[in-house]
């Protein structure tokens, strides 16, 4: 028998309930069909139009037998959609319509319900349970399709009874509903009714009225998602629209099958749509756990191309430029409701910042206690790591605790990677206190922590909750600390951005710390594990990090790489990749912010070749570098951007550097 595989796209924004719903209507229909195989490619999380995009691709690739996709963004996906109907695997749209792109010639059978429909019977019911001549109000999303239809529909239907008072649109999200609720009651004191086009803006919308007391305007969503059940059920809410997902899916894979089998279907299919109230709610939401899931697939043949490894999940990290930490972070850090939180610092850092941080957390409720660790690299050992979990672990810790990280690279890689692997990983944020920290070390999720055998061997890639950044924080930290951060921001400034060494040469600290953030998130984002253009993260370090070892950490981070970059400096203008200029540039400006550009006397150069590991048998073709053409301009040697260098070349440059 022959199998059909359905490759499967389903949004998980502004209602991930939504999809989980239709995902069990898919499933449930897919057992009554044993030649219907479904290929799941659904990140659980808001998925970015790209992500999907990728997915789509993907499908394509694999040359599936048909797609179901529900778009985040329909319009977005034109190009991908005309990509389907070029390789002419059959599409199945559901929820959103594509609709004025019909005409574009697009090609796809589209499942949903009718957003016009869903407003008008909206409007039919607020006309039965509001005076005649009442006045009414919209509360709209974007002004995009599916919206706009809702908007007329209920217009449509409530325009001879009501007046409609003001149209307004917000944002989808529920804060500005919130907002907009509050000036529209000033501004219309009279109304008695509020349409919003989704349950997230009747949330906000909802609690803008208690908040004023007006719980006697009639507020309407539409969607019914999990939260608008449960408003409905306490009734807080009047009505919403049920969309039926479950129900939804099962058509969808029915028509899917039709389709591949040839069967005449008609373009669009109107499914089931109702208007909920609390007397016609049978079924609670239900609560969902979304987990993955773990199943035994048989390969086939024509899925062996797909590349799982270039699907990512995407999550979101904030972080926070605030002028004052010690009054944001706490009411911030609220909101992630842990059970406790344990402030991780180190001695230095403790000892100006600590206390404070301390009684305020205590002072807002928080259940807190501060530990603190030895400062210096030099400290971000396992033994430390040791230490500080048997500390934790003895005060208590649960699933829910969240660790805060104040203070330089070393607290936030050391208590980085305790996070990651304390009950194999519970929630952290950073509030980073060194330049180095603030600009670089935080932002990427590298946690890890040196070993004997040399610095950063063991960790892992792993996020924070957010990162709070104050610089105000930095006031305190030694000139020389701070010009070892700088080399950091040098790096990027030389390898991505002339703008960023004007603002390194102005002493511009609040754009240089949102521009090298910016430029160390595009390079990751290019780039996560960097192989590629992601290497340019690690300018100076081959050189450097031998340095930071071999000076037994007399040698900081920042002056260590400094020395490095002006080594890949030479190195490039021996080979004859760059200009004499470029050289005199990396002296020059490393020199002026205090930084070392040559190496110092008590390391013994032949020591260097023996860290960089010129003697294995493996780096006999030579060790590579990342090197300069010029400012923005990375080598790239046939497509690789690590350059090897013979033996000979690299120890006449470290010679001229003593
Ligand atoms: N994960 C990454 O992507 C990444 C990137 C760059 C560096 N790093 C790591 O970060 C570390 C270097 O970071 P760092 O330079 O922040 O070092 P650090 O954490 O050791 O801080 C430097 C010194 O400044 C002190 N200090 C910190 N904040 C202070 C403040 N506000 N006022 C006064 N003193 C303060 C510390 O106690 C310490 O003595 C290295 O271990 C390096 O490997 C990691
Ligand atoms: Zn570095």
């Amino acid at each position: 028998m022959k199998t059909y595989t359905i490759g499967v796209c389903l949004k998980a924004e502004n209602n991930p309930f939504w999809s989980v719903d239709v995902r069990m209507g898919l499933e449930e229909a897919s057992k009554k069909f044993n030649d219907v195989r479904l290929l799941y490619r659904s990140p659980e999380r808001i998925v970015q139009i790209k992500e999907q995009e990728k997915i789509l691709a993907s499908f394509i690739k694999q040359k599936v037998n048909a797609i179901i996709l529900s778009p985040s963004d329909p319009i977005k996906l034109i190009p991908i959609v005309k990509k389907i109907n070029q390789a002419k695997i059959p599409l199945i749209i559901i929820d959103s319509k594509l609709e004025d792109k019909k005409k574009d010639g697009l090609n796809f059978t589209f499942i949903g319900f009718d957003d016009y429909k869903g407003g008008f019977e909206t409007g039919e019911l607020l006309k039965k349970k509001l005076p005649l001549d009442s006045n009414v109000a919209i509360i709209s999303g974007y002004k995009i399709g599916s919206y706009t239809q809702r908007v007329d529909g209920f217009k449509d239907s409530v325009q001879h009874y009501f007046k409609v008072k003001e149209i307004i649109s917000a944002n989808f999200e529920e804060d500005e509903a919130y907002q907009k609720t509050k000036t529209l009651i000033q501004k219309n004191p009279n109304l008695q009714g509020i349409f919003c086009t989704s349950d997230n803006m009747a949330m906000g919308c909802i609690t803008a009225l208690f908040e004023i007391n007006r719980q006697d305007i009639l507020v309407s969503g539409f969607d019914a998602t999990h939260v608008g059940k449960l408003a409905l059920q306490n009734g807080k809410l009047y009505s919403t629209i049920n969309t039926d997902p479950e129900g939804l899916g099962k058509r969808a894979i029915q028509t899917a099958r039709e389709v591949i089998l040839g069967h005449e279907i008609p373009k669009e299919i109107s499914y089931y749509i109702q208007p909920l109230t609390k007397e016609k709610l049978h079924r609670l939401p239900k609560q969902v756990i979304i987990k993955r899931e773990y199943k035994i697939v048989k390969p086939l043949s024509d899925l062996k191309e797909f590349d799982y490894g270039s699907l990512t999940e995407s999550t979101e990290c904030p972080i926070i430029l605030s002028e004052n930490m010690f009054e944001d972070l706490a009411p911030r850090i609220k909101e992630l409701n842990a059970d406790r939180y344990y402030i991780i610092t180190d001695s230095n850092v403790d000892k100006i910042y600590g206390e404070r941080l301390l009684s305020i957390f205590k002072e807002k409720g928080l259940n807190s206690k501060l530990f603190s660790i030895p400062a210096g690299d030099e400290n971000k050992t396992f033994t430390n790591l040791n230490d500080l979990a048997t500390k934790v672990l003895n005060e208590g810790v649960s699933k829910n605790t969240c660790l805060v990280l104040l203070g330089g690279g070393v607290v936030g890689n050391l208590a980085g990677f305790l996070s990651a692997i304390l009950m194999r990983g519970i929630r952290f944020v950073h509030v980073p206190t060194t330049v180095m920290a603030q600009i670089d070390s935080t932002t990427g999720g590298k946690q890890a922590i040196n070993m004997p055998q040399g610095k950063n061997l063991l960790g892992t890639f792993y996020e924070p909750e957010f990162i709070l950044i104050d610089k105000n924080l930095i006031k305190t930290l030694s000139k020389r600390e701070y010009n070892s951060g700088i080399a950091e921001a040098i790096k990027h400034g030389l390898c991505q951005s002339q703008k960023l060494l004007e603002y390194v040469r102005e002493k511009e600290y609040d754009k240089l710390l949102e521009e090298t953030i910016r430029l160390k998130v595009e390079s990751i984002e290019a780039d996560p594990r960097e192989k590629k253009q992601g290497l340019i993260l690690v300018y100076g370090h081959t050189i450097g990090h031998a340095l930071e070892i071999l000076s037994d950490h007399k040698l900081n981070h920042g002056e260590a790489i400094s020395i490095g970059m002006v080594a890949a400096a030479k190195i490039s203008y021996s080979l004859g990749f760059c200009k004499k200029e470029m050289v005199n540039l990396h002296e020059k400006i490393l020199g002026q912010n205090g930084l070392p550009t040559k190496i110092p006397k008590y390391i013994n150069l032949k020591d260097i070749s023996k860290v960089l590991l010129y003697d294995k048998k493996e780096r006999t073709q030579g060790v590579s570098f990342i090197l300069l053409e010029d400012i923005e301009k990375v080598k790239i040697l046939k497509g690789d951007y690590k350059i090897p260098v013979e033996r000979k070349i690299v120890e006449q440059v470290l010679h001229s550097m003593q």
